[in-house]
């Protein structure tokens, strides 16, 4: 730090998505937050593609940092640390602006702090310049097109727990493609804001997912939107006319309401489990007006205090890392490891990467990873089947375990049971023959003839079994079934 009484002065780099933003921040007060967006050219694609995206920071980082610091009114010497989004988000992107924050904690001989995303969505509330004051405890509802989350913090350092996620598509994402159902532009979920200003919100009953009363034992908390897209395709399949404009605002007004209600009641019923006292809205569906109104009324009718951070700091940007970064300074942490990389799975409880003694849990992570192969199985599911939006790629552990292993013991086997059967068969003509012919022997031909036809049951029953993961792939070959 520059001077022992002044508070550290951060710059922050966010790359997690498709924005590229370095905000500047000196202790509570924010001095810089320079946003640039890829959406543009996303959105030919109706989503965010990743590799595009690592491209656009790249192209956009040395003209974000520059502008950063000459809003900031300070020079790159004056900082006294860098911060950077280590995690959770894309591979590529986060790598990027890995990249750039140890090139320049490298040259300019500084600490890094690498730092979780999702806790940076809550620092915001850091930002004392801003009129913002973090009082804890607090739940947090994230929701963008990245991530649907609530956390709770009790600490912002020390006590963060994820208390619920989203085990398929993340809500901004539904909005995306929903919106692109209805043959409204991307980002969806704006265009879906304002086209349900004129719709009725109580015209389709749409599914909440994960919220009947089964769901309370394991999913109490979390989230699920692949059900309701499904549902609004399938309705849309039958009856949709895109160029009826009420019928597009119904519909619309009736799938943000069914997001909406899920969204905040999940987050108050969270609140009241827990008791906790407020709620902390974060990421760019925060923007929608159905959610913030809803949450307002609700949150107001139980007591519990509600805080949007204004736009700019409720979507992704670099001044919620610079905050971060300096409340772990303030706090006497140090910073990470230099050969700390991004980690796009990196775990809410974990408010900084690279810090010895927060290594993952080897338990946990499992836990995680499980977790992230069943979601993207699911996704890939629905969005073939429906809206054929995303690239159908397996997380790569899947495909290995899908591997040739199988197929190959399968073929190997299945011959071997096949040609069992044919002694068995042998087995029986010839007993039923001789049975007709002869008189002695009777009671080892009858033997022999029930043991052919325990062959012909057993070699048959095991031949189809392992035979039907051989037929299935012949079929997902031929395109009659989706893999
Ligand atoms: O936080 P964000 O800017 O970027 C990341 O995804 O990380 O969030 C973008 C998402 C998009 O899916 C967009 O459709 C959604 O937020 N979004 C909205 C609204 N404005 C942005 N969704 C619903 N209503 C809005 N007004
Ligand atoms: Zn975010």
């Amino acid at each position: 730090m520059s001077s022992g009484e002044r508070s550290p002065l951060v710059l922050g780099i966010e790359t997690s998505c498709d924005e590229t933003s370095v905000g500047i921040v000196r202790g509570g007060e924010l001095l810089a937050n320079v946003i640039s967006s890829s959406m543009e050219l996303h959105r030919r694609f109706g989503g965010v593609v990743p590799e595009v995206a690592a491209r656009a920071h790249l192209e956009a980082m040395p003209q974000v940092i520059s502008e950063a610091i000459d809003k900031a009114g300070v020079t790159l010497d004056d900082l006294d640390a860098v911060a950077v989004t280590s995690g959770p988000g894309l591979a590529g992107a986060l790598m990027v602006g890995v990249g750039a924050a140890k090139g320049l904690a490298q040259s300019l001989a500084l600490p890094l702090y690498a730092v979780n995303h999702l806790v940076g969505h809550v620092s915001v509330e850091l930002l004392r310049s801003e009129g913002r004051d973090l009082e804890l405890p607090t739940m947090a509802l994230l929701v963008s097109g990245g991530h649907t989350a609530i956390l709770m913090v009790r600490d912002i350092v020390e006590d963060v727990t994820l208390v619920g996620d989203t085990i398929d598509d993340a809500a901004g994402e539904a909005f995306d493609k929903v919106a692109r159902l209805l043959g409204l532009p991307y980002p969806g979920g704006p265009e879906i804001d304002r086209v349900a200003r004129e719709g009725n919100p109580a015209d389709y009953a749409f599914p909440r997912g994960l919220t009947h009363p089964k769901d309370r034992v394991q999913h109490r908390f979390n989230f699920s939107f692949s059900g309701l897209k499904t549902a609004v395709a399938r309705w849309w399949e039958k009856n949709g006319d895109p160029e009826n404009p009420q019928l597009v605002a119904d519909v619309a007004a009736s799938f943000q309401e069914a997001v909406a209600d899920v969204l905040v009641s999940k987050a108050i019923d969270a609140c009241q489990e827990h008791g906790v006292p407020r709620l902390v809205l974060g990421g760019g569906v925060a923007a929608n007006s159905r959610v913030r109104s809803l949450a307002e009324e609700r949150c107001a009718a139980a007591g519990i205090e509600l805080r949007i951070p204004p736009l700019s700091l409720c979507t992704d940007n670099g001044a919620m890392i610079a905050a971060l970064g300096a409340e772990l300074i303030r706090r006497g942490r140090p910073g990470s490891d230099m050969s700390v990389s991004a980690e796009p799975t990196l775990n809410a409880s974990i408010p900084q990467a690279g810090f010895p003694s927060h290594e993952e849990d080897p338990a946990q992570s499992e836990v995680q990873q499980r977790d992230v192969e069943d979601s993207a199985e699911q996704v890939e599911q629905v969005d073939d089947a429906f809206t054929g939006l995303v690239p159908k790629v397996a997380p790569a552990s899947r495909r290995e375990r899908k591997g040739q292993s199988t197929w190959l013991g399968t073929i190997a086997l299945s011959p071997a049971f096949g040609i069992g059967v044919v002694p068995a068969i042998l087995a029986v003509v010839f007993g039923h023959v001789s049975l007709g012919r002869e008189e002695k022997r009777r009671g080892s031909v009858v033997i022999a003839v029930i043991a052919g036809y325990l062959g012909i049951a057993v070699s048959t029953v095991v031949g189809v079994i392992l035979a039907t993961p051989v037929i299935r792939s012949l079929l997902v070959a031929a395109g009659f079934l989706l893999n």
